[in-house]
């Protein structure tokens, strides 16, 4: 979230979350077929806006070149 370029904020946002811990694993869910690349790049550069304090410059075509 501290990356302008946003490139592994988006991958999280496009695949999906998973972390082990002892309890279980915990889950995010892909958005990838939810959203379109420049709705995605929207929530991307306003999370880097928010919560890294910066000016986010993801772009529709950066969203759609981390597609699979
Ligand atoms: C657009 C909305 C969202 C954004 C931008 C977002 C972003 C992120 C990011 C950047 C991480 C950290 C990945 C890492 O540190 O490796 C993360 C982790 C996670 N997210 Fe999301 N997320 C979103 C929505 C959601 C939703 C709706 C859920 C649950 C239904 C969710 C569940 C999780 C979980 C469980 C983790 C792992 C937390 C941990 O154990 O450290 N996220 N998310």
């Amino acid at each position: 979230m501290n990356d302008p370029s946003g490139v592994n904020l988006v991958r999280a946002v496009l695949e999906g979350v998973k972390i082990g811990s002892p309890k279980g694993d915990n889950l995010m869910p892909s958005f990838a077929a939810a959203y379109s690349d420049a709705e995605i790049a929207s929530v991307s550069n306003y999370v880097i806006g928010h919560f890294g304090g910066k000016q986010g410059s993801v772009t529709s075509a950066d969203v759609r070149a981390a597609r699979n």
